[in-house]
């Protein structure tokens, strides 16, 4: 595989949801490329079954590498955790990383409380995820809370707070209570609807005391790393690096809300 500095670096997620750690990878590296790959088209990812998750996974990422990429950013918890492993043997040269939620953060400044971890049914479903219960887990009470459909008010730019709470009061409200500490946000599209959690949880349970926690930072941080490893980091250029966005969806609107997406201010 030829990897070259001057390549961008591939972002891919099912949809919207990956710009939540593209902004965070621009702002660490701002001088680097970037080329994301939202595949609106087949979203949600999260309530497919493995096996079509990874063809779809497969088929993005080979329009990334086809295009000319010198790293790639698995920016989809639920893509991760169908397809990582089977992508490192693949393409075992290139810097690759993969997101999954943010549970270690999350039991490293727990304070003893309950650590909610909202993220896709499949991500749930998953051994990786498990595995990071096993792990991690152990003597701490973390608890999954499924968000199935959730990801589409993203997808749909639809930030309505009272039509957020409907879904909040189902699927969130029945595990809070007095001994929740924090959330963790297990999948990537949510980070855009923190405000409208924090609003929901202050609304209707008085707390404003609960941590929403999730890996975006963490992954760009990880991403930055493997690719100085490998030195493929653009430092010192003098020249501000650019995002270019490509959806799979026929709504050509989709490119647009990825940008605005991108360019929202952080809440
Ligand atoms: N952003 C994806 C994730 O992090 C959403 C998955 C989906 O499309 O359901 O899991």
């Amino acid at each position: 595989m030829n990897l070259d500095i001057n390549m961008p670096i591939g972002f891919m997620d099912s949809g919207l949801g990956g710009i939540s750690v593209l902004r965070e990878a621009v702002k660490l590296m701002p001088e680097e490329n970037f080329l994301y790959y939202g595949d609106s088209a087949n979203v949600p990812y999260g309530n497919k079954k493995r096996e079509e998750i990874k063809r779809l996974t497969f088929h993005v990422v080979e329009i990334l590498i086809n295009q000319g990429i010198k790293g790639l950013a698995i920016a989809c918890n639920t893509a991760t955790s169908a397809a990582v492993k089977d992508l490192r043997l693949m393409y075992p040269d290139l810097p690759l990383v993969g997101i999954e939620p943010a549970i270690k953060p999350a039991i490293e400044q727990s304070m003893g409380g309950t650590i909610l971890v909202m993220a896709t049914p499949m991500t749930i479903r998953q051994e990786k995820f498990r595995h990071l219960l096993e792990q991690y887990g152990q003597g701490h009470d973390v608890v999954s809370v499924p968000c199935d459909g959730l990801v589409g008010f993203v997808e749909n730019g639809m930030f309505d707070q009272d039509l957020l709470d409907v879904y909040f009061r189902k699927h969130l409200g029945p595990f809070v209570n007095s001994s929740t500490e924090s959330i963790v946000l297990g999948c990537t599209h949510y980070p855009f609807l923190k405000a409208n959690i924090r609003e929901y949880l202050r609304t209707e349970h008085h707390r404003e005391d609960i941590d929403l926690i999730d890996g975006s930072y963490g992954t760009a941080k990880e991403l930055r790393r493997r690719l100085a490893e490998k030195n493929l980091l653009k430092i010192n250029t003098g020249w501000p690096g650019h995002v270019e966005i490509l959806n799979s969806s026929s709504d050509t609107d989709m490119v647009e809300k990825s940008y605005e997406l991108l360019n929202r201010p952080e809440l």
